[in-house]
C-alpha cells in the first residue's frame, strides 16, 4: 500500500516528456543572460534614481531576486522582458533566510547595500550540489575596502566604521578569479573614496556587462573584461536604461541541442566572442560553424571524441560541461572531460549512464566512450545545467524520456521546451 502511494506521487512530479530521435531546424532564440540580469538588478540598489533593464529573461531566479528587492522596500515594475527598479527608499538592509536560500546571487546585495547605506546583513548562501562555493573572497575584498565584516550563525554582517560611512579605495589581488567576488568588490568600490584596483579579476562577459551598466550610471570603471580592473570612486550614481547581453550559456546549450540531434540550426542573438572556447570545441568535434553578425549557424558533421577542461573565461565554461558531455556520449571514439571549477559537478553522469552512455568518472575527470545511440529513460537533473544535459540527451535518444528536476531547469532556461518545440522538437510539459 505504501509503495502504491509513492508511485502515484512520483507520477505527479513535474516533468518533461521528451521524444527522442528529434530533428531540429530553423532558428533558436536566445534570451538575456541570467547571470548578468541578476547582478544588474542588485546594482540598481546603488542609486535612488530609477533604473530600467531590458532583455530580462523570464526565470524563477529572476522572480526570486525581484522578491528580495521588494522585501527591502524597493519599487519594482515588471513587464514581459523589462524591469524598472527604483531604490529611493530601502527599508531593510537585512535579508531573511527563506528568500536567500536557494538563490546564491542574493549575496550580490551585500556590495551595493554596504556602499550606499553603510551596512548589510546577508545570510550565507551556503554550499550547493555542485560544490562548496565559499564567499571568502567577497568578504576579503570588502574588508580590503575598509569594511568591518563578521560571519556569525550563518549570517554575514558588514558595516563601515567611522563617521564618513564611506568605503576606501584599495588594491586587491583575488586568490582566484571569482565572478561573484569581482562583482561584489566592483559594486562596493564604485562609491568608495579614491581609486581601487582588482587584480586577478574574473574576465567573464557578465562582469563586463555589470561594469558597462555601472559606467552608464556614472561610475568610472576601466579594464573590466581583463584581469585588472580599476575603479575611481564617485560621490553618487544616477539612473539609466540598460539592455542585458544575450545568455552565452543558453546559446551554447542550443548549439549543443543542434549538434546532438545532428541538425542544422541558427542560434541568435549572440555575441560570438563570448562563445569562442565553446565554438572551438564544437569545431574540434566535427561541427561546421558559420558566424554572421549576431547569429551562429551550426552544421554538424560526424561527431568525434575530444578532450575538454573547464576554465575561467575565456576558457571553456563549467556551465556547459554537462551539456557537452551529453553530446560527447554520442561521439565516435573517446573523450575526456576534466572539471576544474567545481568539486562536485559530475552528478549527471549516473543519469546519463541510465540512458546507455558509457562514462567512467575518477575524481573530477570523466572518460566517455561514445555509443551509437542513447536510449530513453526516466531521468532527473540534480542541478540547473545537468537538467539541460538530460533534455539534450533525451532529444537524441531512442524512445520517450521523462525528465524531472524542472525546478532546476526553470531557474536558468526561459521556456526551454517551447523554444525547442518551435524548432521541431516534441516535448510535453506535465506540471
Ligand atoms: C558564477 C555563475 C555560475 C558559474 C560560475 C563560474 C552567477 C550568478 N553564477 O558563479 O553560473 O558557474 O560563476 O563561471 O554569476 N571560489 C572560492 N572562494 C570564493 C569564491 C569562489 O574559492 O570566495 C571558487 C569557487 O568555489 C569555485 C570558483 O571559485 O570553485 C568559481 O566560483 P565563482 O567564479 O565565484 O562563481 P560564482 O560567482 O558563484
Amino acid at each position: 500500500m505504501k509503495n502504491a502511494v509513492t508511485v502515484s506521487q512520483d507520477f505527479k512530479k513535474p516533468h518533461l516528456e521528451v521524444s527522442g530521435d528529434s530533428r531540429l531546424s530553423g532558428e533558436l532564440r536566445v534570451s538575456g543572460a541570467k547571470n548578468s540580469a541578476l547582478v544588474l538588478m542588485t546594482a540598481s540598489l546603488l542609486t535612488k534614481s530609477p533604473i530600467r533593464v531590458d532583455n530580462i529573461p523570464q526565470l524563477t531566479d529572476i522572480d526570486g531576486m525581484a522578491n528580495i528587492l521588494l522585501e527591502m522596500g524597493v519599487k519594482l515594475n515588471r513587464s514581459t522582458n523589462s524591469i524598472e527598479i527604483q531604490a529611493d527608499e530601502i527599508h531593510h538592509v537585512e535579508l531573511p533566510y527563506d528568500l536567500v536560500h536557494g538563490l546564491r546571487a542574493s549575496f550580490f546585495c551585500i556590495g551595493p547595500l554596504l556602499a550606499r547605506l553603510g551596512k548589510a546583513k546577508i545570510p550565507l548562501p551556503g554550499g550547493c550540489r555542485i560544490g562548496a562555493r565559499p564567499v571568502s573572497e567577497h568578504i576579503r575584498g570588502l574588508k580590503a575596502l575598509g569594511a568591518y565584516v563578521t560571519v556569525e550563525h550563518g549570517v554575514v554582517t558588514a558595516s563601515i566604521p567611522g563617521p564618513t560611512k564611506k568605503l576606501k579605495g584599495s588594491h586587491l589581488v583575488l586568490d582566484c578569479p571569482s565572478v561573484g567576488a569581482t562583482e561584489t568588490v566592483l559594486m562596493a568600490a564604485v562609491l568608495a573614496q579614491g581609486r581601487s584596483t582588482i587584480e586577478n579579476a574574473a574576465q567573464e562577459p557578465e562582469v563586463q556587462d555589470l561594469a558597462n551598466m555601472l559606467n552608464k550610471m556614472g561610475a568610472r570603471i576601466s579594464g573590466a573584461g581583463g584581469p585588472k580592473i580599476t575603479i575611481e570612486g564617485v560621490e553618487e550614481l544616477h539612473g539609466c536604461n540598460y539592455k542585458v547581453i544575450p545568455d552565452r550559456i543558453e546559446a551554447g546549450t542550443f548549439l549543443l541541442a543542434a549538434a546532438i540531434t545532428r541538425s542544422i540550426v541558427r542560434v541568435s542573438p549572440v555575441i560570438p566572442d563570448h562563445l569562442r572556447a565553446v565554438l572551438q570545441k564544437l569545431r574540434d568535434c566535427g561541427c561546421k560553424i558559420e558566424i554572421e553578425n549576431d547569429s551562429i549557424k551550426i552544421i554538424p558533421g560526424e561527431i568525434i571524441g575530444i578532450d575538454i577542461t573547464t576554465q575561467p573565461f575565456p576558457g571553456f565554461p563549467t556551465d556547459l560541461q554537462a551539456p557537452f558531455m551529453a553530446l560527447l556520449s554520442t561521439a565516435k571514439g573517446t573523450s575526456i572531460i576534466t572539471e576544474k571549477i567545481y568539486e562536485n559537478r559530475m552528478q549527471h553522469v549516473g543519469e546519463m549512464q541510465r540512458m546507455g552512455a558509457s562514462i567512467k568518472v575518477q575524481g573530477n575527470t570523466a572518460v566517455i566512450e561514445g555509443v551509437p545511440k542513447l536510449s530513453a529513460a526516466p531521468v532527473s537533473g540534480g542541478d540547473l545545467r545537468s537538467s539541460a544535459a538530460m533534455v539534450l540527451a533525451s532529444l537524441s535518444a531512442k524512445g520517450v524520456s521523462k525528465v524531472e528536476g524542472l525546478h532546476h531547469l526553470d531557474r536558468g532556461y526561459s521556456a526551454l521546451e517551447k523554444k525547442l518545440n518551435k524548432a521541431g522538437a516534441n516535448i510535453i510539459r506535465n506540471n
